[in-house]
């Protein structure tokens, strides 16, 4: 085995196809989300399914337990759910956004990246005292444009809170570990025009998460890629 990756926030779109991108290069894999059955999972693609909520902490604690114990603490872990609200009123009042969605969408883009990456961290440091020789160990949280967009999308506010918060903790994190070889990534797919896609491309997000992977230094914590 290469080694083990855990993708948090695992659908259809973007963790299918990392999951099964590090899957084919030999890696034990782990998903995670709030509905998936372990069982189906397993028996569908092999992996280790963990169900959990990311903005839950004792969840996102537990549920690193549960893959360190069946498969070893994950040397590479993804970051992808967030949770997508507008405002009713649209992009003329932001504050029409119900106080839920707002929270939403920042416990789930924002917080639950927190969690995960604190576990992943833990993970990591782990591996430097048990494995010789010590890979990769790589944090890649699946953004967007949001943080940077000008002018700015009122009507997102909750998702655009999330992410500005997920683009901090990872610039935080990608600084802080540098010398340790620990990397963080916020890697976001734009249109050709340079801002938002209607929907993420799954297989040209796994071929940057791999590619991210193997780079043998940090480099940039924001990665912009286009569809492939
Ligand atoms: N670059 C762009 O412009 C752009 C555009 C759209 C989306 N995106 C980003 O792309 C990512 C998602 O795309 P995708 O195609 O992979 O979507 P997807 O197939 O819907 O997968 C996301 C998964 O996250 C899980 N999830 C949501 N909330 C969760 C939580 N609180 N805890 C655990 N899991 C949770 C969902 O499963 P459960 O409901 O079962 O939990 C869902 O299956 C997001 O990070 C989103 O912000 C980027």
């Amino acid at each position: 085995m290469s080694g083990v990756a855990f993708i948090v926030g695992f659908g259809k779109g973007v963790g299918s196809a990392v999951a099964a991108k590090f899957k084919s290069e030999g890696f034990a894999v782990a998903v995670a989300s709030r509905s998936l059955v372990p069982g189906e999972v397993e028996k569908e693609h092999g992996y280790l399914g963990v169900k959990l909520d990311a903005s839950q902490s004792d969840q996102v604690a537990a549920g690193f337990a549960r893959v360190e114990k069946a498969i070893g603490p994950a040397n590479v872990v993804v970051y992808n759910a967030s949770a997508f609200a507008s405002a009713p009123g649209g992009k003329a009042d932001p504050l029409s956004l119900s106080g839920e969605d707002f929270l939403q969408g920042v416990s789930v883009g924002g917080i639950g990246a927190y969690y995960v990456a604190q576990h992943a961290n833990g993970g990591f440091t782990r591996l430097e005292n048990t494995s010789h020789p010590l890979p990769p160990r790589v944090f890649i949280a699946t953004g967007n444009a949001l943080p940077w967009v000008q002018p700015p999308l009122p009507h997102l506010l909750g998702v655009s809170t999330g992410k500005k918060a997920l683009a901090n903790i990872v610039e935080s994190c990608a600084t802080a570990y540098a010398d340790t070889g620990k990397r963080f990534y916020y890697a976001y797919e734009v249109s050709p025009q340079g801002g938002l896609v209607r929907s993420p491309d799954p297989s040209t997000h796994a071929k940057v998460f791999w590619g991210l992977y193997n780079l043998k230094e940090q480099g940039d914590w924001a990665v912009k890629f286009t569809k492939e």
